[in-house]
């Protein structure tokens, strides 16, 4: 694709764009000497690490490592194609991108989305001339204003409704079909679409790309959809994706549910950040895609066998694609019910509720990986951690990779009633645990945090409150950090360096001088806020660790391992709130 532009347009179209001002138009920028800071719109950052530099016109994160020009950043941020990116920098620029030279993708579009274009406009219009359409939509609960707010329109029953509108001179016919809206027939062609409610699909730029189109009659399948097409590939779009971005700007989390009418009833009833995957499996340019847009995806499935492979399905295309600071959530529906039916039936308030609750990515995986392994033998942890490693290996580096795979370590080491053999499950895992943290002081586990903390400030060791039952396993350091604790509540006014030299002849010594040396905010609520939410992390471990060895089975059978497991469960939604909540 780059190369059907030529260089010499990108170089003056770059000379002729500030990426100052591109990106100041998305984030807030503030300067510092010759550059400018913000937070890393690419990564979950408290202090800003994303620079832009006027004189390179470059951006770089020192954090998550992301860097480029401002057609890398407009491709970035809005999810867009190369091409489509420099479109819209041509746009501001007020220069023309040169047509594209050769082959069959580099046809000019113009004409292709402007026949698109009008056949949205043409569907609209024949809505409001259809009193049938206007009842069914009614029927179905849409008010007026969300059929608006989408360009829901309707395409009436015959054969060469669209074509008469059109135009049927060769050259429209021929744009017609290579957007989709026509059908091969024998002798003819004819309209694709009829006597069907038309969802118009748009692309993240807000154009027209394609159509699913509903029947209201019993007439073919209930729902027909574009074919593939030079602009519609279905596997790299979601519908809904660009009204979602333009109601809410910058989204926080993004909703995927399996159908059109999903989206809209959602949007009704103000939940306006949901998307579709068009009825198909997601794949991964969709899940790159959603978490490109937000932070969190909640993945909204049906909760019978079928939703659930669906779900591991996109649990798969997601997990690459997880960490510094984005996350996966999976929302299973009662029997029988979609987001439709669900919303309508008790309400928006009751359905944000389920949202809140729907199970965290790391539950879902470890739920269904041990759903029917023993996991009191030796074989099936063995079975437990040879089907869960190369799902985790797939996890890019970083702190979330390394509880998953600490929780896969605690599971696969775990016996029954206590104790930590060394099984052959333990030694398989041991080496690519310790191979995930080969590089330690780079990446912030709680505990690490913890232990900065402390070793910097050693007078917040009177905050740090019951250690409890920490355990190593599952929670690595935890002898370390008693020791710590206990030093700095005997001495608070110690210096870093007495710590240090208190602690010289310990083998975690040269740890401690490197956690001594992160650079760590400065304010003293912060400095505390931070020692709570590492020690809350810690405790999280703890609890994730003690709830994932507690067999479903003894839960099922033992009151009391049952009252044990309400608490545990408690406790960690408890944990997990309180972070979560900082972290806005
Ligand atoms: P559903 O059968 O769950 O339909 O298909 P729905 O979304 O609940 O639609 P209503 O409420 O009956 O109107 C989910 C999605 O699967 C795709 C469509 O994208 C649909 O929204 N699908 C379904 C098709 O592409 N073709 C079909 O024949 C059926
Ligand atoms: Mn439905």
């Amino acid at each position: 694709m780059a190369g059907l532009i030529p260089d010499s347009f990108i170089e003056e179209l770059l000379a002729r764009t500030d990426i100052v001002e591109v990106i100041e138009r998305r984030l807030s920028l503030k300067r510092a000497g010759n550059e400018f800071h913000a937070l890393c719109p690419f990564h979950n950052e408290k202090s800003p690490s994303f620079t832009v530099s006027p004189a390179k016109q470059f951006y770089h994160c020192f954090g998550c490592g992301a860097h480029g020009s401002a057609i890398g950043f407009l491709m970035q941020y809005e999810g867009l194609e190369f091409r489509d990116a420099v479109e819209d920098l041509a746009r501001q620029a007020g220069l023309e991108v040169p047509a594209e030279a050769t082959g069959p993708s580099a046809r000019p579009r113009t004409g292709l989305l402007d026949v698109m274009d009008r056949a949205a406009a043409w569907y609209q219009q024949c809505l409001k001339e259809h009193p049938q359409a206007i009842e069914y939509l009614k029927g179905r609960g849409l008010s007026g204003e969300v059929c608006r707010d989408f360009g829901v329109g309707y395409a009436p029953a015959g054969w060469d409704g669209l074509q008469k509108q059109l135009g049927s001179d060769p050259e429209t016919v021929a744009l017609m079909k290579r957007g989709g809206l026509l059908s091969q027939g024998d002798h003819s062609v004819y309209d694709k679409f009829r006597d069907r409610i038309m969802f118009p699909i748009h692309d993240r730029r807000g154009r027209v790309i394609a159509f699913g189109g509903r029947a209201i009659g019993d007439d073919g399948p209930k729902y027909l959809n574009s074919p593939e097409t030079e602009l519609f590939h279905k596997g790299r779009e979601l519908y809904g994706l660009f009204l979602a971005r333009k109601r809410s700007g910058k989204l926080d989390t993004l909703l995927v549910v399996e159908g059109y009418m999903d989206v809209v009833a959602l949007a009704q009833f103000g939940i306006d950040n949901a998307v579709a995957t068009l009825g198909t499996a997601t794949t991964p340019d969709q899940a790159s895609l959603l978490l490109r847009a937000a932070d969190t995806v909640v993945y909204c499935f049906d909760g019978d066998e079928a939703g659930r492979k669906a779900a591991w399905k996109a649990l798969q295309a997601t997990l690459p694609r997880l960490g510094g600071g984005k996350q996966a959530r999976f929302l299973f529906l009662p029997e029988g019910e979609d987001p439709d039916s669900l919303v309508r039936k008790q309400g928006a308030e009751k359905f944000r509720r389920r949202l809140e609750n729907a199970q965290a990515l790391s539950d879902f995986f470890f739920d269904r990986m041990t759903f029917d392994v023993d996991m009191e033998s030796i074989d099936g942890r063995a079975r437990l951690v040879q089907d869960a490693m190369p799902l985790l290996e797939t996890l890019p580096e970083g702190v979330f990779r390394e509880m998953m795979l600490e929780r896969l370590e605690t599971l696969a080491r775990h016996r029954l009633h206590g104790g930590v053999g060394g099984t052959p499950a333990r030694q398989a895992t041991a080496t690519t645990a310790s191979a995930a943290g080969a590089a330690p002081s780079a990446q912030r586990t709680p505990m690490r945090l913890a232990l900065a903390l402390l070793v910097q400030n050693p007078r917040l060791g009177e905050l740090a409150g019951d250690l409890g039952d920490l355990a190593d396993p599952p929670v690595k350091g935890v002898e370390l950090l008693r020791e710590l604790v206990d030093l700095c509540r005997r001495r608070p006014n110690l210096t870093t360096a007495q710590v240090l030299e208190n602690l010289r002849d310990r083998d975690t010594h040269a740890h401690l001088v490197k956690l001594a040396l992160w650079d760590l905010p400065g304010e003293d609520d912060q400095l505390t806020q931070e020692f709570h939410d590492a020690l809350a992390g810690i405790r999280l471990q703890q609890v994730e660790a003690d709830l994932a060895v507690l067999p479903r089975r003894i839960i099922e059978q033992d009151a009391q391992q049952k009252e044990r497991f309400r608490a545990l469960q408690a406790e960690k939604s408890r944990l997990r709130d309180s972070l979560r909540g900082r972290r806005k």
